[in-house]
This record gives structure tokens, sequence and C-alpha cells, in this order.
């Protein structure tokens, strides 16, 4: 069974109001990310003093890291609307047409998983990144034309967790391409506690600390796993969140001492157990865990790489000391995690 709470690409209808409730609407209230800031600030700042719009912007990484808070942000910054779509949402040519005709001056237009794009698609997108134009055909076959229409100047906020997959004609389009990191523990930190106040959770440094070096160095789970441990401070005990409770409570959502949840334990057992330890291709490795292979090596691969417990060579991926290590477990002589 797996945690879907955990899964940081589950936005479940439940919390999407308190998700959105605790997204930074403004620059300086997003934590962390300091570079990235720097660059946006000036990319947006020197936008503002020309009246123009912004440059288009990619931003690279794993899910739950800030990419879609980030793109209402610089909406917000920018004094002017938002437009959200996806990749695997403009199937055809038309959809993507439909929402560029209604595009005002400066707006930003949100493509999440732009990386998903149909080629057709990607090469109306091409004209009206580069020259704010969009060639519409009309009638079919022999007689068919094309007209030109223009478009204001727009922003296009491409998100992605894949920099790989973005074709190079599409990533050389954008003006700036970023990538976001994991969080470090003080950042989540601040997260937590930012969160803990728009919520009105009462919670100590001690259960802010142990709930920050717990959630896979991830805002989004850090916000989910503190509503699932005030949820379980307020059944359990009087509501107030310490060091002990949020202990207690992440243990029985099956959060372990390093943040991993399931699917990172199974992962992890399977890669050691059932494999000894590797090189496994990511498709077998997927397939013994029950997860789609991109899940795999969007979500879950990228943290526990950063982590140093699995390793990917170009054989396949492989157990590293540290996962044995976390299981309890004892490595065969011959671990190619230990001698790679
Ligand atoms: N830098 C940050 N500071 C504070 N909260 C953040 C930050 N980045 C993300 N969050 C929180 O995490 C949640 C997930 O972020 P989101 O932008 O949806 O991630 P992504 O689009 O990269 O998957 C947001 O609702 C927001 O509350
Ligand atoms: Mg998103």
């Amino acid at each position: 069974m797996r945690d879907e709470f955990l899964d940081p690409q589950v936005n479940d209808v439940v919390e999407e109001s308190d998700e959105s409730g605790l997204r930074p609407k403004h620059l300086e209230e997003f934590i962390g990310q300091r570079e990235l800031k720097e660059k946006l600030n000036i990319v947006l700042e020197a936008a503002r003093k020309r009246g123009e719009a912004a440059d288009h912007l990619l931003f690279a990484g794993p899910p739950g890291l800030g990419k879609t808070t980030l793109s209402g942000i610089i909406a917000a910054e920018m004094g002017v609307r938002l437009h959200i779509t996806s990749g695997p949402a403009l199937e055809r040519a038309g959809d993507l047409a439909a929402i560029l005709t209604k595009l005002e001056p400066s707006d930003v237009l949100f493509i999440d998983e732009i990386h998903r794009l149909s080629r057709v698609v990607e090469e109306i997108l091409y004209p009206a990144m580069e020259d704010f134009k969009l060639d519409i055909v009309v009638g079919k076959g022999p007689a068919a034309s094309s007209i030109r229409l223009a478009l204001p100047k727009f922003t296009l906020v491409g998100a992605t967790t894949r920099t790989g997959m973005i074709t190079g004609p599409l990533r050389d389009r954008f003006g700036l391409v970023a990538r976001l990191d994991y969080y470090d523990d003080n950042e989540l930190d601040a997260i937590v506690r930012r969160a803990a106040g728009i919520l009105h959770v009462a919670i100590d440094e001690d259960g802010t600390r142990l709930i920050a070096t717990r959630s896979r160095g991830t805002p989004r789970i850090a916000n989910r796993l503190l509503r699932r441990v005030r949820d379980f401070a307020e059944v359990r005990s009087d509501g107030k969140i310490n060091g002990a409770i949020a202990d207690e409570g992440l243990a029985v959502f099956g959060v372990d001492n390093c943040g991993l949840d399931k699917v990172d334990r199974a992962i992890l057992t399977s890669l050691c157990k059932q494999f000894n330890g590797g090189p496994v291709g990511l498709s077998t490795l997927a397939i013994g865990i029950g997860e789609q292979p991109e899940t795999l090596e969007d979500v879950y691969e990228p943290f526990l790489i950063q982590k140093g417990f699995i390793a990917r060579t170009p054989r396949g991926r492989v157990a590293m000391p540290v996962a044995w290590e976390h299981l309890g477990l004892t490595a065969p002589a011959q671990s190619p995690g230990l001698f790679s």
C-alpha cells in the first residue's frame, strides 16, 4: 500500500484550499532558493522598469519544491493575470491557441509539465514565444491557408520535473532556466514555522525541527506532515505539537527518521533484497515495487540519490552502503555500491 499523502505529486482536493493558503504570494515570503530568487528579482525588476513583459522562464526540479508557487509570485510581482495550464492538457493546437488569444499584455502563462507538450503544440509555441505571433491554419487539404495573428507580449513560465526531456529548441527560447534544489533543514524549519502560523497550529521548536528534518527536503511534504501531525496531536493529546508528539505522529504515518516514506523504503528494500544491491534497470525496479518508472525517476530517486542511498550507473541503479545500513542489512561482499 502506498501513502498517497506523502506523494508530493498528489494534490488532493481536500487540502487544495489549505495548500493555496500556504502558498507564498510574494518573492520575499518565498523561503530558500536564494540564488534563484536573486536572479528572478533582477529579471522582474528590469521588466517592470521597462514596462514590458518579463522574459520567459523555465523552472526545473522535483515535485513540491515551489515551481507553481513561483509562477503565481511572478504574476503578482508584475501585477498581471496568471493563466494556468499543463503539457498534457494541451492536446491539440487549438487548445493552446484558445489560451494564447485570451492573454493580455504582460500576462503570465504557466505551463506545468511542459516536457509533456505534443510536437504540434510545441511548434505553435515557438513563434508565440519568440515573435508573439500565432499561426492559425484555416481550412483543410489544398484549400488550407494560414493566418498570422499578433499576440500581446506575455511571459511564459514553464515547469518541468525533467530538464533532460525538454527539446533543445524549446529550452533555448527561455530567457532563464533555473533548477530548484531540495531545501536544507533550516529552510524547511522556516517553512514549517510559517505554515504553523498560518494554520494556527501550536508547535514548539523541537516539533518544528523534527518535521523539517523529515520532509525529504520538500516544502509540500513539510506542509503535509505538519497537517498530519496536527491531526495526530488533536486526537491523541491536547493539539499541541512538541518533539515527542511529532515523532510519534510521523511514525504512525510511516515516515522514518531519515524522512523516508513507505515507497522510498520499498525501493531500497527491493534493490537490496530482490536484486542483491543491483545494478538493476529503472523499469525492472519500478515493476518490483508497483510504481511507474517516471514516478520513480522524478519523485523518489532524486532524493535517494542526493542522500547517497542509491547511485545511478550505466548498468542500472545500485544500493549504496547507507542503504544497507538504513535497512539494518549487511551488504554482500561484492556489492556494487561498495566498490564502484
Ligand atoms: N520556498 C517556499 N517557501 C514556502 N513555502 C513553499 C516554498 N516552496 C513551496 N512551498 C509550499 O509547498 C507547496 C508546494 O509548492 P508548489 O509550488 O506547488 O511545488 P511544485 O509546483 O514545484 O510541485 C506550496 O503550496 C507552498 O505552500
Ligand atoms: Mg506544481
